[in-house]
């Protein structure tokens, strides 16, 4: 039993929803959430720049003793891991494979499963090569969809009509392919899920590829003996590289419930630690 905090990283408050799927599942655990509100969105960065953000992220959260670190940010994870993985000293969970298997899981040889998400991830190919990994029959195709991040962070959902603009924009094409499973390849999309779901129809399946990579967390210390133990609810930290109070009010949305304490940490303290994160031997969870 391990009673160290689960740390979770991402670009900004999106992924709160992967801490939301995290504590449904594993409730008495600690959590530490690192968000990068200062540098949002990753999505349209090169990827110099997104592992060095990434980078610099996991040096800080070390300093919090995690007994794992989740890359909760598709476009890190699709960028940055496996090599970041190697230079950090506990296991690092990305939620690019676990959606991968989620979608192969999901769907039968021969079928048509399309994966969304932003541009730093659709250029990436990472998606495409994770489900391919695990099984060549499935044919993949790939959309950005760069306008769903900002319209999610201006706090518009499901029923607006600039949603459903476009969810039209972006995914005409994938009604007219009609492919068996769309894969939401970024923390925002399941904040819109409702209306994608209403515009491509009831036979199309969904993947969350959070909810896939919580239940990767829970698998990964569950086999190392590394779950915690504690009878009571674990508690949540929030760190943000910039205003704390933006991210409390937008953040409980995503997350399902109010957000507690929130500290500020500066790029350039981040920026600082960076160093700290050498090649060392792997601990286990
Ligand atoms: N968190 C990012 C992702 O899941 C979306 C926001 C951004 O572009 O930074 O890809």
């Amino acid at each position: 039993m391990d009673q160290r905090p689960i740390a979770v990283f991402d670009s900004g408050l999106g992924g709160l929803t992967v801490v939301r799927s995290l504590r449904e599942r594993l409730p008495a655990e600690d959590i530490v959430y690192f968000g990068d509100t200062a540098r949002v969105p990753y999505g349209t960065k090169t990827p110099d720049t997104v592992m060095r953000f990434s980078r610099e992220i996991s040096a800080f959260l070390m300093r919090m003793n995690p007994k794992c670190i989740v890359a909760a940010c598709n476009t890190a994870s699709a960028v940055c891991l496996p090599r970041l993985g190697e230079d950090v000293p506990v296991p690092m969970v990305g939620v690019v494979t676990p959606g991968a298997a989620s979608a192969v899981e999901t769907t039968r040889p021969g079928d048509l499963v399309a994966v969304i998400g932003t541009e730093a991830t659709i250029a990436s190919n990472a998606y495409r090569n994770a489900i391919h990994a695990i099984d060549s029959t499935r044919s993949v195709v790939q959309v950005a969809c760069p306008l769903f991040v900002p319209i999610v962070e201006e706090g518009v959902y499901a029923s607006d009509p600039i949603v459903r603009m476009a969810v039209d924009r972006y995914l005409a094409p994938l009604r007219r392919l009609k492919p068996t499973a769309v894969l939401l390849g970024c923390t925002h999309y399941p904040m819109i899920r409702t209306a994608i779901a209403e515009y491509l129809g009831a036979s199309v399946a969904l993947i969350d590829s959070g909810d896939a990579t919580a239940d990767e967390v829970g698998d990964t210390l569950r086999r190392s003996g590394a779950l915690s133990d504690l009878a009571s609810a674990g508690s949540l930290h929030c760190y943000v590289s910039d205003h704390p109070r933006r991210f409390q009010t937008v953040g409980s949305h995503f997350l399902g419930s109010s957000i507690p304490d929130v500290v500020r940490v500066c790029s350039e303290e981040l920026a600082r630690g960076a160093d700290a994160l050498s090649s060392r031997p792997r601990a286990s969870a």
